[in-house]
This record gives structure tokens, C-alpha cells and sequence, in this order.
């Protein structure tokens, strides 16, 4: 069983994370982690705090020569903009932002200051979930298994379909300002980033994350908490922000008949093909050997610099919002922590399905996985 536990606050000393449940024999090295933890740090739209510190992962358990050893490995990113946690000195703030984890973590906690609740719960915590989610991939690029993500709507601006072919779509994404696939796009995206920031608003939008070289039955019909688009969903509905998930075309199959959606089973070349993929590769909470198509939606970010009506949780009384650093728009951001949340569950589905002792059995059982593809034709 693979398991993950991550500590750390916004303004804290680090961001701390646990893997438990490792293959041994896995290469793993800080650069693995980097160039992810770059990606989420870029994206236009994002604010200040990205240009303080770039962001690297130390690992400092679980790796011996360069190599996983099976014992849990530990990541620590240290926070560099680190100014007024516990210094009592700094000014509470008791209003809360609407649309923030702040009203309902105070009321929850009893706190009339919104510090302690923000600390956690802002997305800073995903700078972990993106390393943790670096070494998922890792482990799934050993099996022949590929995660990307792209931003394919912000505000009113999307892309509806692309023909760019699977292995192109990361480079075209880290290509582009909004980690868009689509240059046209991409240039009115940003334009939208402009509008919005201009207007002191903000902007949400639409990822689609793809993961291919799948072997079929990842994942589970057998019980509820074994099927995989259950556990994507949580996955990504774990993300700030994140309000709706789509597996494959769920919404606009919703509209159309049964004939016209369910993917046809057919035989080419001595293996089992499905000439298309509404169901985003996944039937009975199980992988079908199909890519995997997942969509994200994220709301636009609370901080505006618009104020926006609230209250003053100290004094009792209605109050307008002040002003704090944030994001415009972190739709762009939120691709990479949408692709290292799905390769996590993807990790631990293959461990699950394929055993966590040592890499090469992984890899061996995810090829006779594959075979399973072929027996259509015996
Ligand atoms: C990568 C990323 C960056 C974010 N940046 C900000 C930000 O700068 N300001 C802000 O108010 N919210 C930001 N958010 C969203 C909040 O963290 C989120 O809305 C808040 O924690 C409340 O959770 P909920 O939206 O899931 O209900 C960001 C989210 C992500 C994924």
C-alpha cells in the first residue's frame, strides 16, 4: 500500500512529506522532483511570492545511492518567505475572505484571527503534493506510464478539442504562459489574465489531464472505495479550488443516448481496440488500456483586489475585504498539482495491483497486464 502524509504551513520553516510504500530499486534524485516543482511555480497570473523562492525538494530518507531502498522516504521544501508566523507581533486579521477556507476554519476552530486557518490551508501545501506526485510519476515512467496536464479553458476562453499528438503535449504545454496547447489561445488567455487583473478581479478555469501506457484493471469494481474514477474525483476535488471533475466527456455524454456514447469493443491486429474513448479510459472503476482523460474545473481565485463583502469576526460588525498578495489567476498552477495528484492514485493503484517490494516486479507484472490486451484474439 502505498500512503502519503504532508505537514508544513505557508509561512512556516518547510513543507514536509512522507511516501510510505515505495518499491525498492527506484532511481530518485532532487532533480526528479525540480523541473515539477518549477512548472508550479510559473504560469501567468500567479503573484508575488512565486518570484521570492524557487522551490526545491530535499530528500532526506528512504534513498541510499541514488535508489529507493522500500523504507518510507521523506521530502522537505524549505520556505523562504517566511516573515510573521508565530512572531507576535504581526497584526491579526479577522476578516474573512469569501470563497477562502478562513469564515468556516474560524468558526470551526474558535479562532477570531483567519492567519491560522489561511497558513494551512492555502495552496502552498501543493508545492508538497507536486513533489510527492514527482515521485508517483517517477515510479509510473518505469512502468511505461506517461501524466501530463494542460489548462484548456481560463475565464471564457477555451479550447474544445486538440489533435496534439499524447507525447507532444508536454513539451507544447511547458511551451506556453498558461500551459496551454494552443498558441492562439494561449495569447487570449493571458489577455484575459490582463483584463481580469486590470479590473482587480480574478479568473478559474478548466485542466484536462491524460495519462497513457496504462495496462487494463487498475483500479476496482469489487467495492466502493477500490474504484479508480472515485478516487480520482477525491483526488482532485482535494485540490484548493477545485469544484468539478469530468471523466472522459461525462457531460456531454449525459446529453446523447447510449448508442451513440459507450465506446465500441473491437479486434485489430491480433489485440482488443476501442475506436473511441468517451469513457476516458476507465469502465467499472478499472482502467480499460485506454488513455485516461480526466477534467478539472477550478473557481476563480477569493483574494481580489476588488473588496468583497464580509465581516469583522473580532469586532462583531460587517466589513469589507482588504487586500492581500495573491494570484490573479492560478489555473496554470493548478495543472501541475492536477497531474501529480492523478499520478499518485495511479501509483497506488499499480502498487496495489502489481506489488511494492521492488521495482522489477512492477514492471514485469504491468507487461503481463498489457498481454491481457492480446487474449481477445485466443
Ligand atoms: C495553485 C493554487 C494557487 C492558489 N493561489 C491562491 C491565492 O493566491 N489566493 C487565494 O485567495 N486563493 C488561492 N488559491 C485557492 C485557495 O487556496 C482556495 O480557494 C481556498 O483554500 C479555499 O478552498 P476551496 O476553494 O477548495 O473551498 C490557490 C489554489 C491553487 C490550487
Amino acid at each position: 500500500m502505498l500512503r502519503f502524509l504532508t505537514a508544513g504551513e505557508s509561512h512556516g520553516p518547510a513543507l514536509l512529506g512522507i511516501i510510505e510504500g515505495l518499491p525498492a530499486g527506484l532511481p530518485l534524485a532532487p532533480e526528479d522532483v525540480a523541473a515539477d516543482l518549477a512548472r508550479r511555480q510559473g504560469g501567468y497570473g500567479r503573484g508575488a511570492r512565486q518570484r521570492i523562492e524557487a522551490d526545491r525538494a530535499e530528500i532526506v530518507a528512504g534513498v541510499l545511492g541514488g535508489v529507493t531502498t522500500g523504507a518510507p522516504v521523506a521530502l522537505r521544501i524549505a520556505n523562504r518567505a517566511r516573515p510573521e508566523l508565530g512572531d507576535a507581533a504581526r497584526a491579526p486579521r479577522s476578516v474573512p475572505q469569501p470563497g477562502h477556507a478562513e469564515l468556516a476554519g474560524a468558526l470551526k476552530y474558535g479562532f477570531t484571527d483567519v492567519e491560522p486557518v489561511a497558513e494551512r490551508a492555502s495552496a502552498r501545501e501543493t508545492a508538497m503534493r507536486v513533489a510527492i506526485g514527482a515521485v508517483a510519476k517517477k515510479l509510473l515512467g518505469a512502468a511505461g506510464i506517461e501524466v501530463v496536464a494542460y489548462v484548456v479553458a481560463i475565464g471564457e476562453v477555451s479550447v474544445e478539442e486538440t489533435d496534439v499528438p499524447l507525447e507532444e503535449r508536454a513539451a507544447r504545454a511547458d511551451s506556453s504562459p498558461v500551459r496551454c496547447l494552443d498558441p492562439e489561445a494561449s495569447r487570449a488567455m493571458v489577455a484575459a489574465i490582463d483584463a481580469a487583473r486590470e479590473a482587480g478581479d480574478t479568473l478559474g478555469g478548466i485542466i484536462e489531464v491524460v495519462a497513457w501506457g496504462l495496462p487494463p484493471g487498475l483500479g476496482s469494481f469489487v467495492h466502493p472505495d477500490r474504484r479508480l474514477d472515485a478516487r480520482l474525483g477525491a483526488a482532485l476535488l482535494s485540490i484548493p479550488a477545485i469544484k468539478g471533475v469530468e471523466i472522459g466527456s461525462a457531460f456531454a455524454n449525459a446529453r446523447l443516448r447510449g448508442t451513440q456514447v459507450h465506446d465500441a469493443i473491437r479486434l485489430k491486429e491480433g489485440g482488443i481496440v476501442r475506436p473511441t474513448n468517451r469513457a476516458g479510459g476507465l469502465e467499472g472503476g478499472m482502467t480499460n488500456g485506454e488513455p485516461l482523460v480526466v477534467r478539472a474545473a477550478m473557481k476563480p481565485i477569493p483574494t481580489t483586489l476588488r473588496p468583497q463583502p464580509s465581516i469583522d469576526l473580532a469586532a462583531g460588525t460587517e466589513a469589507e475585504t482588504l487586500y492581500r498578495r495573491s494570484d490573479i489567476c492560478a489555473v496554470p498552477a493548478a495543472s501541475v498539482v492536477a497531474a501529480a495528484v492523478v499520478a499518485w492514485v495511479l501509483a497506488e493503484a499499480l502498487v496495489e495491483c502489481c506489488g511494492g517490494d521492488r521495482l522489477e516486479q512492477v514492471v514485469e507484472r504491468v507487461a503481463a497486464m498489457r498481454g491481457e490486451m492480446r487474449r481477445g484474439r485466443e
